[in-house]
């Protein structure tokens, strides 16, 4: 085997939103959360972090590029991924190029990883979830490693913890898991990506700044001194999860609308009980709930789910065609481009409407 291959494996995952979230860590180390979570994972083409990892024994330690800037590996989530994986790793032939790595080869072999998020990173648009997900994934590849999107989905939870709902398309269930070491604490899917095709989601783009408070930050001050999170992770959650299961398998809107918008509402309630308070949306987020809220009450039922991550993006979740463009129709009437609300651009199914616009 010459001693100047390269191997080298791309992935592209797509991001994901909770609808029932995830805010508060009983195992900092682990990551293992307070409460089951839901989300929906997005089309592979909108929102997505697209990896490569190359292997050669010509590198000489293990380096990582993100958005074209080269990060550290230093830190311990990048450091319990690769560690990971690496005792999953398995023999690689590839006849064709030459190579072949046996197993106890991975040990000394360095990575190089360049990794390129296609939306805001670190604004509250889950860049974790889908960096750290397309992160393990693309390792997995890469070392043959046999282990299913479910036991994957165990070690990217270590990378970041909304990561492990990102292994799988469609609806999806993070348990929260019992066992300390954290085996049991992984993603499963609820419902595929075809099961209830008509929803279309838009993501208002309020900004795309980094944040001041990161996810990890917050939720840490959160437990720390939220008496409302003990009340919400075990009384209200447990019951969420279980309506929110039963709203998605029978594609029931006016159910899953309620749930998706009170527990946005309780998470952010959750931060303003954090001492000291944490403020993740901004005043265009609030006129962005009322006009919803309005819309919603004036019709039969519910038209639109709103939701906000850690930031002040509205991710809205239409109930089909019809509703999502009347949604853009008021979006576009309430908060104009070049207008002082802020929004600087709406993203919808595989489109980016008006970029930059504001
Ligand atoms: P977000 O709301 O975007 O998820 P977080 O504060 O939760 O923000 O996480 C941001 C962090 O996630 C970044 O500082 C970086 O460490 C990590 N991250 C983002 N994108 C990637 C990626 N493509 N690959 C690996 N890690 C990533
Ligand atoms: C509000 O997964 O980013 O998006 O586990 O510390 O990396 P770490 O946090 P992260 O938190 C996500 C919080 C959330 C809700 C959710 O995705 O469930
Ligand atoms: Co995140």
């Amino acid at each position: 085997m010459a001693d100047t291959w390269v191997r080298m494996v791309t992935a592209q995952t797509p991001t994901n939103i909770a609808v029932i979230k995830y805010w508060g860590k009983r195992d900092e180390t682990l990551i293992l959360p307070v409460n089951d979570s839901i989300s929906v994972t997005l089309d592979p083409n909108d929102l997505c972090t697209t990896t490569t990892v190359a292997v050669s024994p010509t590198f000489d330690q293990d380096r990582m590029w993100l958005n074209g800037k080269e990060i550290s590996l230093s830190g311990g989530r990048f450091q319990s991924c690769l560690k990971e994986i690496r005792a999953r790793a398995c023999e690689v032939e590839d006849e064709e190029k030459a190579i072949k790595i046996a197993k106890k080869d991975w040990e000394k072999l360095h990575l190089h990883i360049a990794s390129y998020n296609n939306f805001p990173t670190a604004a509250g648009l889950a860049s974790s979830a889908a960096g750290f997900a397309c992160l393990v994934f693309s390792l997995a590849k890469l070392m043959n490693a046999k282990e299913d999107n479910s036991e994957l989905s165990a070690i990217a939870r270590q990378g970041s913890g909304s990561a492990c709902r990102s292994l799988f398309g469609g609806f999806v269930k993070w348990t929260m898991g019992k066992v300390d070491n954290g085996s049991d604490s992984l993603a499963i899917q609820v419902a595929d990506e075809k099961h209830w095709d008509d929803l279309v989601i838009i993501i208002a783009v309020v900004s795309s700044r980094m944040k001041e408070t990161s996810s990890t930050t917050g939720m840490r001050d959160t437990v720390e001194t939220s008496l409302l999170l003990q009340h919400r992770a075990k009384e209200v959650v447990p019951k969420r999860i279980v309506e929110m299961e039963e709203a998605i398998k029978n594609r029931d809107f006016a159910s899953f609308a309620r749930l998706t918008c009170s527990d946005s509402n309780q998470f952010h309630a959750v931060c303003l009980d954090t001492q000291p308070p944490i403020f993740y949306m901004n005043d265009t987020s609030h006129k962005i709930i009322n006009c919803v809220e309005k819309w919603n009450r004036s019709e039969e039922t519910p038209q639109v789910a709103y939701t906000f991550d850690a930031g002040p993006n509205a991710v809205l979740i239409a109930h089909n065609r019809k509703a999502a463009a009347q949604l853009m129709q008021k979006l576009l009437y309430y908060f104009p481009p070049n207008s002082d609300t802020d929004i600087n651009s709406y993203v919808a199914g595989d489109k980016t409407i008006l970029k930059d616009a504001g």
